[in-house]
């Protein structure tokens, strides 16, 4: 199977609301598939593309050559190299009602496995979903990593407890700023699932695992996450999905990684679409980048195989980028070797 099948098998499968677009840059789908919630003009998936194809990348030859070292670390796991999957909560709702989202974390966990990296698995409030999430990890080398929605706090320490007899995951992650969904603006009191230092603070204690913030994009945002125990943070603004008019994360992450000077890890998703993006993201300070919408769609388009297939391209063109620029380890990826274009596309 290769790309261009799972491609064309996608366009088949799933369903009017994505157009399985040659990039997804966001432009065709605007407030549709990105949605609902996207506030204002829905450009945000479209400017977090942009952030990365606005960065180049310099080259230099003059190096020892060899094979790059692509693997990191993430608390406490070896990654082959710096990706997860990012979490998506429901697919019924949002891509085709026929599909259910426990076959795609199913799947996305077994492609990990094979490819040595991390599902960050979202499972919205479903008993069911939770369940078949919690044993697919367990099959499938623990690679799963919960990402908790703002839903009320006694139902998430239940959700927690759902891990009672089983393996524990390396971490927890609870998304901040899908508060911004108009179902999460009705729950608790029409507070909209907004958390406070210490409500964050006490999902971590409850937790009592590594803890992922979900949804940064600002300088404040990562003290205030720091503040609340975090052990990662990842910058994101929910794939453009709950405001327009945010900056792309590619614009927020330099600022954000040099004031945290590495107190936590600094992880950054939306609209890296290639390894040439996750080599950006890298030399702007990020520990690890995050893929959502590529990924489903190549779920689609070949089950894990078509999973397995997009992240083995994205490893290849990290490895290439990194050979190109003399970069031996991912340590070794430094902000000097990419740039700002004044040049647009
Ligand atoms: C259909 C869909 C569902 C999503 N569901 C969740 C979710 O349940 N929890 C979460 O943290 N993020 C969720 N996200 C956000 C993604 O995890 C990710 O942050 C975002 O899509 C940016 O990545 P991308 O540009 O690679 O798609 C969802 C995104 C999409 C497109």
């Amino acid at each position: 199977m290769n790309l261009a099948e799972v491609m064309e098998n996608a366009r088949k499968r799933i369903g009017p609301k994505c157009h399985v677009c040659p990039v997804c840059d966001g432009r065709a789908c605007g407030n549709v598939t990105p949605g609902p919630g996207s506030k204002g003009p829905g450009n945000g998936a479209y400017v977090n593309y942009m952030g990365w194809q606005n960065l180049r990348i310099n080259m230099d030859t003059i190096t020892d050559g060899g094979n790059p070292d692509l693997s990191a670390e993430l608390f406490g796991r070896k990654l082959s190299f710096p990706l997860l999957t990012a979490p998506i909560g429901s697919i019924r709702l949002q891509f085709n009602p026929e599909d259910d989202v426990c076959d795609f974390n199913d799947d996305c966990m077994a492609a990990c496995y094979e490819t040595g990296i991390l599902h960050a698995y979202g499972a919205g409030m479903e008993r069911r979903v939770w369940h078949r999430a919690i044993e697919g990890s367990e099959r499938f080398g623990n690679t799963g990593i919960p990402v908790y929605n703002p839903d009320p706090e006694e139902e998430l320490f239940e959700l927690m407890d759902l891990y009672q007899g089983h393996e524990k995951p390396a971490a927890i992650g609870a998304v901040i700023d899908s508060a911004g969904l108009p179902h999460y603006r009705t729950l608790m009191s029409g507070q909209g699932g907004f958390r406070s230092v210490s409500d964050l603070r006490r999902l971590k204690e409850h937790a009592g695992l590594p803890f992922m913030i979900k949804g940064i994009m600002t300088v404040k945002g990562a003290l205030k996450a720091i503040d609340a125990g975090a052990d990662a943070i990842i910058v994101s603004n929910h794939g453009g999905r709950v405001l327009s008019d945010t900056p792309a994360t590619a614009e927020v992450l330099p600022e954000i990684a040099d004031a945290v000077q590495g107190r936590v890890k600094v992880l950054v998703d939306g609209g890296i679409r290639s390894g040439l993006d996750v080599f950006k993201a890298i030399a702007l300070g990020a520990d690890a980048c995050l893929i959502c919408r590529p990924v489903l769609i190549s779920w689609y388009g070949g089950g894990k195989e078509g999973i397995v297939c997009y992240l083995e391209k994205i490893r290849a063109e990290l490895e290439d980028t990194m050979r190109m620029c003399g970069a031996h380890s991912i340590a070794e990826i430094e902000r000097d070797m990419v740039r700002m274009t004044s040049i647009r596309l």
